[in-house]
């Protein structure tokens, strides 16, 4: 027998309605966001096999090499956002500068449109993140001012995870129909599992308190599981769902850490505080209170279950 499952678009327009200000804006915008990522998953599943793999020789405003499907998916993205009509300015990870698409529109948009590129080559997860703001006219707002944020993994399945300040929304993409289904509902950071999940080949360069806290969670009476992606959307997926903590710290080479603020950082810790977990960064300040400086800004991430997150910081 037939049995509706509420669908993502279904899903935004019934929130949308819980407030009676809503004028259907945010709906249109998420529809946007929706419909790009269904076509970089399609293409994503073909990466392998078309000829969109390889470097385009260009770098972006970090110095790295972008990836073809990196450049796919910021462009149609873009465009896609400035299509809804409701976006005032869009940031992306790959360009130097906002894109004012509209002085009044109602949202800004920061998005990084494939997170994780470096393992693209070799058919391990990636992922979308984006972060939306009201248009106040300043740009570089403060994290606690996200109105939503949200990220697509490109995994086994397709999953579109997202929240607009009620909660942890998680879809799972049907492919047979092409509709993202209402799959993980209200979504909490478990206690459970003590994974622990963070680049270890740096251990050398972290801060001492970072050096003794990884000491330390190894000589546990039951040690903790190693688990890095080195996908962010894939390592704070794993968290979201099964707990943990995942950090990408400060290094002596890196003193900053090397995830942006804005791109990364600030919608990952939005999710996971909307879950019930916790985030922090520099001197144990949640990244949302950071007062952004500029748009490529790197700060060190350490977030995960609140639990293992009070055991982290009594090590700084
Ligand atoms: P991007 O592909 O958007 O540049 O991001 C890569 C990031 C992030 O996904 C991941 O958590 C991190 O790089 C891995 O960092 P390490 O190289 O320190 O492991
Ligand atoms: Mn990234
Ligand atoms: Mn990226």
């Amino acid at each position: 027998m037939y049995r509706h499952i509420t669908t993502l678009t279904e899903f935004v327009v019934a929130q949308e309605k819980k407030n009676p200000h809503a004028t259907g804006s945010f709906t249109l915008l998420l529809t946007h966001i929706e419909n790009a990522v269904k076509i970089i998953a399609s293409h994503v599943k073909r990466s392998g096999l078309v000829d969109i793999l390889g470097k385009t020789g260009a770098t972006n405003a970090y110095d790295e090499e972008v990836m073809k499907l990196d450049d796919f998916s910021d462009k149609l993205l873009f465009d896609m956002l400035k299509d809804s009509g409701q976006v005032g300015y869009v940031a992306s990870e790959e360009k130097e500068e906002p894109v004012c698409v509209d002085k009044k529109g109602k949202y800004n948009v920061f998005f990084d449109p494939l997170d994780g590129s470096s393992n693209i080559d070799v058919n391990i997860n990636i992922g979308t993140i984006f972060s939306i703001y009201q248009n106040k006219g300043d740009v570089l707002q403060e994290g606690r001012k996200q109105v939503a944020a949200g990220y697509v993994l490109y995994g086994s399945s397709v999953m579109f995870v997202y929240s607009s300040g009620q909660g942890v929304h998680g879809f799972t993409l049907d492919p047979t129909i092409g509709s993202f289904l209402h799959s993980h509902e209200n979504i909490r950071v478990p206690e459970t599992k003590n994974y622990y999940s963070i680049n270890d080949g740096n251990v050398e360069l972290f801060e001492d308190s970072m050096q003794r806290y990884l000491t330390s969670i190894k000589k546990e009476e039951k040690p903790y599981q190693s688990r890095y992606v080195g996908s962010m959307v894939a390592d704070v997926h794993r968290t979201l769902l099964k707990g943990g903590i995942f950090m990408n710290p400060a290094n002596k080479k890196r003193p900053t850490g090397k995830l942006r603020l804005m791109y990364e950082v600030n919608p990952m810790s939005y999710l996971i505080e909307q879950a019930g977990g916790s985030a922090v960064s520099s001197q144990g300040k949640s990244p949302l209170d950071i007062e952004p400086q500029n748009l490529t800004q790197r700060v060190p991430i350490v977030l995960g279950s609140k639990k293992e997150i009070e055991k982290y910081l009594t090590f700084l």
